[in-house]
């Protein structure tokens, strides 16, 4: 096609803003776009923000900054803004940055390809309402492109937790699930074009309650019907909040048998003081005891969590019982986080902890996180796991997959093909991933 115009993505931020921009690249397909990684070559830009800590927003303007130069010599090249850092600062971001054309948020991008079409017309685009309709309904892909073996699959969006340090519920609103037919439908669709390995998305993903056949559903009872997709052979969901980890979901750790044995349970802080005014409605114990449950229903399951240091008034004995708890839980693998104030929500208000002492318990923090997550990695030499395999890798014969427990297996001399799972030996464990040999009989 010789009118085939170029977009160039770039996503910031969670997994969510991933499915988000393939989705909007489909979208925009239908709208004689095709994607390019070169964003020289781009006839509209779009940035894919995160608001969730300090500086999100300044990023974004940096980065608009640099397009300048090629806005001037291609005065035709479309620039937008889409994603949480687009819902929270709206008709600003093209106040203090004129060079864009289009502001989109979260909720609105089915409309994406009817506002480019105003930004032909010479208009500035803007929309960051919160509609009622279901946009990735409107967004459904048209061509049936061929897929790599994983992909992400958003069943729920929106948090109405309200914790006192985050933005999400400003940026994406309130939780709304998909019904189950629609998932099902994305999911069969997703299979018959390769995948084998589906991650349902929500910013609290484990409250879906979409509609099904006879009522609301629990996750549960979605993975369960997915659990019967002919050719999907691994489900994995994420994020989960402690409090909606209900029985069934436990349950289906230990009987289903396509659900892979990773949980992404984020803590926040060890401290029931800090976890109280955090607003996290869980503590200490009950997080601990909820670990014990799901790790009784699934004893090799690999937990993750989230943690913030140098929250308001966290004292060293508050960080200490966040050490404590990281001990006693010992975690596969985690991400941890300075805090950030952000605007809007009720911890902004709050004094801050000094910022050399937050970075000293970030320091610490991750050591320890990192100690725990070698032993865990070291103790997988000489078991035999199943490997997804994803992508060549860097050395000539070597294959790169994930095992059920979401670790990156390299398989040297490997004649797997992408998309097989296979039986690995686990040989060595390096810094971030496993070496393994193929065992074929
Ligand atoms: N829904 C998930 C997390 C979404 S945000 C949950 O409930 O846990 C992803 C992570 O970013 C959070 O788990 C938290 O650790 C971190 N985060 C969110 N707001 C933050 C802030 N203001 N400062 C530092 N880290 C933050
Ligand atoms: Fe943010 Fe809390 Fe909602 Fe997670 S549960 S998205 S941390 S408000
Ligand atoms: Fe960031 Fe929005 Fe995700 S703030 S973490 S892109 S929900």
């Amino acid at each position: 096609m010789a009118d085939t115009k170029k977009l160039y993505i770039k996503t910031y931020g969670c997994q969510m803003n991933v499915y988000d921009s393939e989705r909007m690249a489909e979208a925009m397909g239908g709208a004689g776009y095709e994607t390019t990684d070169r964003p020289d070559d781009a006839d509209m830009i779009l940035l894919n923000t995160c608001h969730i800590r300090e500086k999100a927003a300044e990023k974004v303007y940096s980065e608009l900054g640099r397009f300048k130069g090629l806005k001037a010599g291609k005065p035709d090249l479309k620039i937008g803004v889409a994603g949480c850092v687009a819902q929270a600062e709206g008709e600003e971001i093209m106040r203090r940055q004129p060079l864009v054309d289009l502001v989109v948020g979260p909720q609105a991008y089915h409309r994406l390809p009817e506002m480019e079409a105003r930004t032909q017309a010479g208009q500035k685009a803007l929309d960051t309402d919160f509609p009622e309709e279901d946009k990735f309904e409107k967004l459904k892909s048209r061509p049936k492109a061929k897929r790599g073996p994983t992909a992400f699959l958003t069943v729920q969006e929106g948090c109405d937790k309200f914790c006192a340090f985050c933005v999400v519920p400003y940026t994406r609103g309130a939780e709304v699930s998909r019904p189950v037919d629609r998932i099902l439908t994305e999911a069969r669709d997703l299979v018959e074009r390769g995948v084998r390995e589906i991650t349902l998305l929500g910013q609290n993903v484990n409250a879906y309650h979409g509609a099904g056949p006879h009522g609301d559903m629990t996750l549960a009872g979605l993975i369960r019907e997915l659990d019967k997709v002919d050719g999907l052979a691994r489900i994995r969901f994420t994020t989960s909040h402690p409090n909606d980890m209900m029985d069934d979901l436990i349950e289906a750790h230990g009987t289903c048998e396509k659900l892979m044995p990773y949980l992404h349970l984020p803590v926040q802080s060890g401290s029931n003081k800090i976890l109280k005014r955090m607003n996290r409605s869980h503590d200490r114990d009950s997080y601990l005891r909820l670990v014990e449950r799901i790790r009784a229903a699934r004893p090799d399951i690999l937990l993750s969590g989230d943690f913030i240091v140098g929250f308001p008034e966290e004292t060293e004995a508050d960080f200490q019982d966040t050490m404590d708890l990281i001990e006693e839980v010992k975690y596969g693998q985690a991400f941890s986080f300075k805090y950030s104030p952000r605007p809007g929500t009720p911890a902004a208000e709050r004094a801050m902890v000094e910022d050399g002492e937050a970075s000293d318990r970030l320091y610490r923090l991750q050591a320890l996180i990192t100690k725990q997550q070698r032993e865990i990695q070291d103790s997988m030499i000489g078991r035999e796991v199943n490997v997804l395999f994803e992508k060549p890798g860097r050395l000539a014969g070597q294959m790169v997959g994930k095992s059920e427990y979401l670790h990156a297996v390299h398989v040297a001399e490997c004649d797997a093909e992408i998309g097989e799972i296979a039986q690995v030996r686990i040989v060595e464990s390096g810094a971030n991933s496993l070496a393994g040999q193929l065992l074929r009989d």
